[in-house]
């Protein structure tokens, strides 16, 4: 199944190198972050230089499209709703995206939630890399975006646990206070997350349940990756040798 579905891309300008895309959805909170960073650590990946790496990950946060000043002015007022797909630049998602697949080296912004604005100037270069996890909270809402992954997980947490681990998480590290973090998510990110992300859990391949705390379904999806990466990689369409001693 996974070979043929890799064969079928068709990319333009295709280069030697055409990674395997995972995507990683779930509701905010949920533990797609720390789903992804458990994978690359199981993968001996944090630590290597990024340029060497055979697993890379990208957020869906670079992508959010630049705001005009009145919606930066309501963004800090936390109006700005962040959870819908008009939030998003779905055409640039989708050109990295193919660019990726593609085995070319793209540099992504990073992205400032305190200012909530794309750090241009502070980019993260991807090189080419055997696999890509590309996590965020609606990677399968977009057709176009969600036809391009080789295989899809959707994190599965419950809300209430969610929004707990959101309140500190937000208030910590995003720069927010409880007020604007509880408004913004009743008004915005509950509504959205039951009217787009939720409904997007039928196209995934695998649920995780309980995000990073499924020790055993975060093993089955590196071994999965790991089988994947040693067993094949593919030149122009043909089957070719890949370099696992890079692993473990
Ligand atoms: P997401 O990327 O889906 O928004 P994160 O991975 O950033 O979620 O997790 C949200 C917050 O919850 C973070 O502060 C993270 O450290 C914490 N967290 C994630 N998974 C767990 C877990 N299994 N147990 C406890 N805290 C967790
Ligand atoms: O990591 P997580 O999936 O939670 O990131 C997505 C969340 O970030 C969205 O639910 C959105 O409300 C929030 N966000 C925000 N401020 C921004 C950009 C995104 O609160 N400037
Ligand atoms: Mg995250």
């Amino acid at each position: 199944m996974f070979d043929s579905r890799r064969n079928s891309c068709r990319i333009n300008g295709s280069t030697d190198k055409t990674p395997f895309l995972i995507g990683v959805s779930g509701g905010t909170a949920s533990g797609k972050s720390t789903v992804c960073k458990r994978i690359m650590e199981k993968l001996g990946q944090v630590n290597m230089n990024h340029s060497e790496r055979q697993v890379v990950c990208i957020s869906q946060d670079s992508f959010y499209r630049d705001l005009t000043q009145s919606e930066i002015t309501k963004a800090e007022r936390g109006q700005f709703n962040f959870d819908h797909p008009d939030a998003f630049n779905e055409n640039y998602m989708k050109e990295t995206l193919l660019d990726i697949l593609a085995g070319k080296i793209v540099k992504i912004p990073t992205y400032d939630y305190k200012n909530h604005t794309l750090r241009k100037d502070e980019t993260l270069t991807i090189y080419p890399a055997d696999v890509v996890l590309f996590e965020g909270i609606l990677v399968f809402y977009f057709p176009e975006v969600r036809n391009l992954f080789h295989m899809k997980l959707f994190v599965d947490t419950d809300s209430d646990t969610r929004l707990a681990r959101r309140v500190p998480r937000d208030i910590n590290e995003r720069g927010r206070d409880l007020e604007q973090v509880l408004n913004q998510y009743t008004n915005f990110v509950k509504p959205a997350f039951e009217e787009f992300c939720s409904p997007t859990k039928k196209f995934a391949d695998v649920i995780i349940p309980r995000g990073a705390d499924n020790v055993v379904a975060i093993d089955l999806i590196v071994h999965h990756i790991l089988d994947i990466v040693r067993g094949q990689t593919w030149v122009n369409g043909v089957k070719a040798v890949a370099q696992p001693e890079k692993f473990y």
